[in-house]
C-alpha cells in the first residue's frame, strides 16, 4: 500500500502490530510483502468493491485476516514459505510431475493415500492433486463439487488431522499438495445457504436470490447452460420461499454473490484454513464464474480477474509458498489473463489448465493433421514468466472442444463442422474412428455436444484390446505415450490423470451408482486397479507398457532442464501435416527439440529442424525409438512416434 501523508500514522501502528505478532524477522517479511503487493490488492478491490466499501478500510480488516493466518501458520509450513520465496521457481522445475486422482478411488481415503506415496514415486510425481476432499451434501454432490462444510474433511475420507499427515508426510518426501477449493458456489445444505433460506438478511446477501422470474429471464438470454441435460438453465426455484436462487451447475449447487465483499472476505478466510492444513497449491473451481453481468455469459468478466488477483495478493501475503491454480477451461482467448496477461502483468493465478493444447492434442489425433494446432498455439500470448500452465491430456471433466472459429477458418476448416466431427470421431460415430467415449452434455438448441472417456479409450486402446490385434494395440499405446509425450514437453506442469498410466479403460460400471447415474463423466473416473498396477513392472503387457512410458517420460524430462515449465516455447512449423515440432528453451541450457507424429506410418524430417532448433550436435534424450534415427541426413520419426532431442555442448 502506498501510504499517503495522512495514512502514515495508521502504517506505523500495523508495522508495531505485525512486529508483535511475527517477530522482527518474519515481521519484516510480511511488512515487504504488503508492500510488495499492496497496490496490486487496492487497485483489483477497488474496481471491484470500490463503489459498495469504504476500499481503506476494507483492505485494512483483509490485511489483518492475512496477518491471523500468517501467526496461525504451523511452523513446517512457514519454513516451506521462507524456502519458496527463496526459490522462486520451485514449482517451475524440469523434475515436477503432477499426478490427479480421487483419495477414494486412489486409495480408499487419505490414509490409504499415504501408503501409497512409494507408488507415486516410481512415476516421478512431485505434486498430488486430490479431487474434492471437504465434505460434502449427502446424496448428489457433483464429484465432492458440492461443499456443505469447509472446515472438515468430508468423514468418507478422514479428518483433518489425517489431511495434515498427509500433507506432512508429501512434503517430506516433496512432494506438493494441490487440493480444490470450491468458491463459485456451496452446497444448499451449507449453513450459509441454510441461514439465507431462514431470511437471514447476511446470509441472504451471500447468493443471488431472485423473488420472480424477471431477472433470471434477462440472464437466461445470453446464459450458456453448463449441464444442458442434467440441470437445464441457471436458476433453480426454492418453494420454500417463492424465490429464485442462480444455480450455474447443479440444482443443490448455490452461486455465491461475489459482489458482497463479505463473500470474498468469508472466502479468503476459508482458503487460508484450508492451506494452512497443508495444502500447497489451491485450485479454484469454476473461476471463469464468479462475476455475473447482464447480457453477456456470465463468464471471464474482467470483475472475476480482480477477485482473482485480490486472492492471490492476500495469500502471498500470508503464506508465499502457496500458489493460486485457475481452473477456467475456457476457450483459447480467454485462457492466458488468468495467468495475469492483461493489458499488463497483473498478478492473478500462478498455474492455470492449458486446456487448449489438450484440445489440440485431440484434434490432431483425430484428423492426424497438427496444422490447427500449430496455428492455435502459435497465434495464443505466452505465460508470463512467473506463472505457469499445467499440461495435461485428460482430468475428471468431459472434454469440451473449445476450438476458435477464427483458428479454424485460418486452416481451412468449418469451425462448426470441425467440433461436432471431434465429438462424433470420439463418441466412435465417425467412419474409422478408434474412439471409445460417449456424447456429454448435449445441447439441443446449439447442438455442441462434449465428451466423455478415459484417454486409453479415447486413443483407441479399447478397441484395439478387444479386436485383439497385436498391431493394433501397439498403435493404441503409441498414441498414448506421444501424447503423453507433448504433455510433459510442451511447456508447464505436466499432470497425469490417475489410471493413464496403466491405460486404464472406460468403466464399464459408472452408472452403477445411482448417485452417478446422470453424469457419465463417471465413464472416466474408475476405480485404481491394484490388481492392473500388480503387472506395472511387465513390459508384456500393456500396464507396464504404459508405467515403463509415464515414468520413462518423467525420468528424461527430469535430465533435461529446458524442458522446465518456465522455458520458452517456440513451435516449428514443418512441411509435413502430420508431424508436429517446437524446440524449447532456456537461457541457462541447451535448447530441446521436440517431434512428435500424429500418423500411420513412418515420417522422414529434414534435418534443417535442427538448424532451426539451434542444436548442432544433436544428442538423443528420449523417444519412441530409444535413439536417433536417421536416413539420408534426415531423421525418421516411428508411426506415432515422437522423439526429443538436445545439443552436446
Ligand atoms: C468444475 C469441476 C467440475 C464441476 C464444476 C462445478 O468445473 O471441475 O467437475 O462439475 O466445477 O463445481
Amino acid at each position: 500500500m502506498r501510504p499517503g501523508p495522512s495514512s502514515n500514522l495508521a502504517v506505523e501502528k500495523l508495522a508495531t502490530r505485525v512486529r508483535d505478532a511475527l517477530g522482527p524477522l518474519e515481521g519484516a517479511a510480511f511488512l515487504t510483502r504488503l508492500a510488495v503487493v499492496g497496490d496490486d490488492l487496492v487497485e483489483a478491490l477497488t474496481a471491484v468493491y470500490g463503489d459498495r466499501v469504504d476500499v481503506s478500510a476494507f483492505v485494512a480488516d483483509l490485511v489483518d485476516d492475512a496477518l491471523a493466518a500468517a501467526v496461525s501458520r504451523p511452523l513446517p509450513l512457514r519454513v516451506l514459505d521462507r524456502r519458496r520465496e527463496v526459490d522462486q521457481q520451485w514449482f517451475q522445475r524440469e523434475h515436477l510431475v503432477g499426478y490427479v486422482c480421487y483419495a477414494d478411488r486412489f486409495a480408499g481415503d487419505l490414509r490409504g493415500v499415504g501408503e501409497r506415496v512409494d507408488y507415486l514415486a516410481e512415476l516421478g510425481i512431485g505434486y498430488l492433486h486430490l479431487m474434492p476432499l471437504l465434505r460434502s451434501r449427502d446424496g448428489e454432490n457433483d464429484g465432492g463439487y458440492a461443499v456443505a462444510d469447509y472446515d472438515a474433511v468430508d468423514p468418507r475420507l478422514g479428518t483433518m488431522a489425517d489431511l495434515e499427515a498427509l500433507a506432512a508426510g508429501l512434503h517430506d518426501r516433496g512432494i506438493a499438495l494441490c487440493a480444490d477449493l470450491v468458491l463459485n458456489h456451496t452446497a444448499r445444505e451449507h449453513p450459509w445457504a441454510r441461514k439465507a433460506l431462514a431470511g437471514h438478511p447476511a446470509y441472504e446477501d451471500f447468493y443471488l436470490l431472485f423473488s420472480d422470474r424477471a431477472e433470471p429471464d434477462a440472464f437466461e438470454r445470453t446464459l450458456p447452460e453448463v449441464f444442458p441435460d442434467m440441470a437445464p438453465g441457471s436458476f433453480t426455484f426454492l418453494p420454500e420461499t417463492g424465490a429464485w436462487v442462480w444455480t450455474t451447475f447443479r440444482e443443490f449447487q448455490w452461486d455465491l454473490r461475489w459482489s458482497n465483499p463479505q463473500v470474498f472476505r468469508a472466502m479468503l478466510g476459508v482458503l487460508f484454513t484450508f492451506a494452512n492444513h497443508g495444502v500447497d497449491v489451491v485450485r479454484l473451481d469454476a473461476a471463469p464464474f464468479l462475476w455475473k453481468r447482464l447480457g453477456t455469459d456470465c463468464q471471464n468478466q474482467p470483475e472475476a480477474h480482480r477477485l482473482l488477483q485480490g486472492l492471490r495478493a492476500l495469500t502471498r501475503l500470508a503464506m508465499p509458498g502457496v500458489l493460486l491454480k485457475a481452473e477456467a477451461i475456457v476457450g483459447p482467448d480467454h485462457l492466458v489473463p488468468y495467468l495475469g496477461a492483461h493489458d499488463r502483468y497483473r498478478p492473478e493465478c500462478d498455474l492455470a489448465y492449458d486446456n487448449q493444447l489438450m484440445v489440440m492434442l485431440w484434434s490432431s489425433l483425430a484428423t492426424r493433421d497438427v496444422r490447427l494446432a500449430v496455428h492455435a498455439l502459435e497465434r495464443r500470448r505466452p505465460a508470463p514468466l512467473s506463472s505457469s500452465w499445467v499440461t495435461y491430456l485428460r482430468g475428471h471433466d468431459d472434454i469440451g472442444w473449445a476450438v476458435a472459429d477464427e483458428d479454424a477458418w485460418a486452416v481451412g476448416l468449418d469451425p462448426r463442422a470441425h467440433r461436432a466431427f471431434l465429438a462424433a470421431f470420439y463418441a466412435g460415430k465417425h467412419p474409422g474412428s478408434f474412439g471409445r467415449g460417449a456424447d456429454f452434455g448435449l445441447n439441443p438448441a446449439t447442438t455442441d455436444v462434449r465428451t466423455s472417456g478415459t484417454a486409453a479409450s479415447l486413443a483407441g486402446l479399447e478397441e484395439a484390446l478387444e479386436a485383439g490385434v497385436p498391431e493394433q494395440v501397439e498403435g493404441a499405446l503409441r498414441r498414448l505415450e506421444t501424447l503423453y509425450a507433448v504433455v510433459y514437453s510442451f511447456g508447464g506442469i505436466p499432470l497425469l490423470y490417475m489410471g493413464d498410466e496403466l491405460g486404464l479403460r472406460n468403466d464399464t460400471a459408472w452408472a452403477d451408482d445411482p448417485q452417478h447415474a446422470d453424469d457419465n463423466r463417471w465413464l472416466h473416473r474408475p476405480p485404481m486397479d491394484w490388481d492392473a498396477a500388480e503387472r506395472r513392472h511387465d513390459e508384456k503387457q500393456v500396464e507396464g507398457r504404459m508405467f515403463a512410458a509415464l515414468r520413462g517420460l518423467a525420468q528424461a524430462r527430469g535430465r533435461a532442464p529446458a524442458l522446465r515449465s518456465d522455458s520458452a516455447t517456440r513451435l516449428l512449423p514443418l512441411p509435413d501435416p502430420h508431424v508436429l515440432g517446437y524446440v524449447r528453451t532456456h537461457p541457462r541450457t541447451a535448447p530441446v527439440l521436440a517431434l512428435a507424429s500424429f500418423s500411420d506410418d513412418e515420417r522422414i524430417v529434414d534435418g534443417s529442424v535442427l538448424d532451426r532448433a539451434g542444436i548442432r550436435t544433436p544428442e538423443h534424450v528420449h523417444s519412441t525409438a530409444g535413439g536417433l534415427q536417421w536416413s539420408d541426413g534426415r531423421l525418421v520419426l516411428p508411426a506415432w512416434g515422437f522423439l526429443w532431442v538436445t545439443d552436446t555442448h
